[in-house]
């Protein structure tokens, strides 16, 4: 049978990545829904029309969702629910600043998908991103390997495009790695980066990593700054695209996501950003990567500050 995948949320995030995922032609059917009457359909109609020419044979349904549910029937049998409802920053905000709204609009969605796509592999990416996932998994009850979210994908693409643009080399010749949260205490991991093969150390000074870290860190803010409304959406719809294709094909494909950690790294029991092998069922397994001891003094320091917040979010 054919493959369907839902993205919950048509904004520039949701439509974007409806669009990344009707343009790779492996899906039988996207479904993007909103709550603003219309705009998925529309946006439904638009993508259909671009068919013919960029030649791909997936059906795009868009559905108004009502805030009683009215209309999720449209995810049923969805193999993938990609999650992006919710408000995006404002210039000056955190992504923490969004919690006490996101949540609620977070849960409401997450009941809705474990009513109608209960199968589903559900993909978060509203913000406070860490907290949402986990948000996500206690309001569908779904198994933990079956809740993810997306952002050291977009985190580590950040790094790896200044590390690039820094050197003048190709992005494709450069390896990098963020994990952590994708927040304040994001964890950019230089040793496990590389140029060409060689270690990003030996061919860049550490004043000039440091920047790039710290670049890489307020990666979603500077986006933000500049556009003035809304926030990036190019680079995370890739990401979160590249992820939601993984668990349709089954592919293995090792990516940094937020997953359930319990025992790796010595962290146990937090929604955390770290390296994991996708498939059908989401998260195979978490890849544990070897780290300096800062660096995994930062991971440990990362799970901390989370798992706190992400204590919080059983009571929003
Ligand atoms: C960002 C938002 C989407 O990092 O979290 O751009």
């Amino acid at each position: 049978m054919g493959k369907k995948v839902t993205v919950v949320g048509a904004g520039f995030y949701g439509s974007t990545t409806a669009q990344r995922l009707a343009e790779y032609d492996i899906f039988d059917t996207v479904v993007i829904t909103d709550i603003v009457d219309g705009k998925p359909e529309g946006l439904a109609l638009d993508i259909n029309q671009s068919r013919p020419i960029e030649g791909f044979e997936t059906l795009v349904v868009g559905k108004t969702t009502g805030a009683d549910g009215a209309g999720y029937e449209v995810i049923a049998g969805s193999d993938v629910v990609v999650i992006t409802a919710g408000l995006p920053r404002k210039p000056g905000m955190s992504r923490m600043d969004l919690l006490e709204t996101n949540a609620k609009i977070v849960r409401q969605v997450s009941e809705q998908v474990a009513r109608h796509a209960p199968d589903a592999v559900v993909i978060v990416v509203s913000n406070p991103l860490d907290e949402m996932t986990a948000m996500a998994q206690l309001a569908t009850g779904f198994p933990r390997n079956r809740v993810l979210g997306q952002a050291g994908m977009l985190d580590t693409a950040r790094f790896s495009h200044f590390v690039a643009e820094a050197l003048s080399v190709p992005v494709g010749t450069v390896r990098t790695l963020t994990l952590g949260s994708h927040g304040d205490t994001m964890v950019p991991v230089p040793s496990r980066s590389t140029v060409n093969g060689k270690p990003l150390r030996e061919v860049m000074p550490a004043e000039q990593i440091e920047e790039l870290v710290v670049r890489t860190r307020n990666g979603g803010a500077e986006v933000v700054a500049l556009l003035k409304t809304g926030s990036a959406y190019y680079a995370p719809s890739a990401a979160a695209a590249r992820m939601a294709r993984a668990v349709a094909q089954d592919s293995g494909e090792v990516m940094p996501v937020c997953a359930w950690v319990d025992g790796d790294y010595g962290i146990s029991g937090v929604y955390l950003g770290v390296e994991a092998e996708l498939g059908a069922q989401g998260v195979r397994r978490i890849v544990q990567t070897e780290l300096d001891a800062d660096e995994l003094t930062a991971l440990k320091a990362a799970a901390e500050a989370v798992r706190a917040k992400q204590g919080d979010v059983a009571d929003l």
